[in-house]
């Protein structure tokens, strides 16, 4: 057998496998396949993480607070949990990486409980977050105070950095309600 022959051969057999590869690769990432799933449910967590670390830090003064944004981010939160979030949380569909636990689907009511509280903190949050809380409120119940140069300065004058107590605490519910199901149904990696 000359070499040019026995290159070719090899040559075939690389594209061949290349191709096998390219095909069970695209089979994986195909709409609903197990690896797209996982990948969708991973980015959409991910999103609500930074979307609840983004009004953690405008709560805290870390970030100057824009009422608008984060009424934005609460209604972004509302439409990703609930039902719709459940969607990519079929039976079995983890792939190396998941985090997702087999509890997951041997308790869906429970799951979907947890994911409907949390869409409810979520819309009370953005609900709480629309307006500045009223003089009357803000008696009885006190305020959140988000920045700490109010009422000195230029814009003493404006006091929409102000955020109800109401808002703070559905705001705590939710983050408790995405740590108890981490704790349940988020497992070691698969
Ligand atoms: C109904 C249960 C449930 C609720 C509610 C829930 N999560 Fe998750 N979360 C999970 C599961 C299960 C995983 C693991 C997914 C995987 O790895 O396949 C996860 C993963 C994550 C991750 C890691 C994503 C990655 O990169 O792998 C983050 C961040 C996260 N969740 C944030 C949140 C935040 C923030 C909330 C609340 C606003 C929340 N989750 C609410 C079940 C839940």
């Amino acid at each position: 057998m000359n070499t040019t022959h026995s290159r070719r051969v090899i040559g075939a057999l690389v594209a061949g496998i290349g191709l096998l590869l390219l095909s069970s690769a695209a089979a994986w990432y195909q709409p609903f396949g197990s690896g797209a799933m996982t990948y969708q449910r991973q980015n959409l967590m991910r999103d609500h993480g930074h979307a609840m670390q983004d009004l953690a830090r405008m709560f805290e003064g870390r970030r100057a607070f824009d009422r608008d944004e984060a009424v934005r981010l609460a209604r972004e939160l509302e439409q990703g949990l609930g039902d719709g979030m459940l969607r990519n949380f079929a039976p079995g569909a983890v792939v190396a990486g998941s985090r997702m636990s087999p509890a997951t689907w041997r308790q869906p009511g429970v799951v979907r409980g947890y994911a409907a509280a949390a869409q409810q903190s979520a819309a009370q949050l953005a609900d709480a977050l629309e307006s500045a809380p009223s003089s009357s409120e803000v008696e009885q119940e006190g305020v959140w105070m988000t920045s700490r140069r109010m009422g000195r300065g230029r814009w003493g004058h404006l006091r929409d950095d102000l955020v109800s107590m109401d808002a703070i605490r559905e705001y705590s519910r939710l983050n408790a309600t995405c740590h108890s199901c981490h704790a349940f149904y988020r497992g070691p990696r698969w």
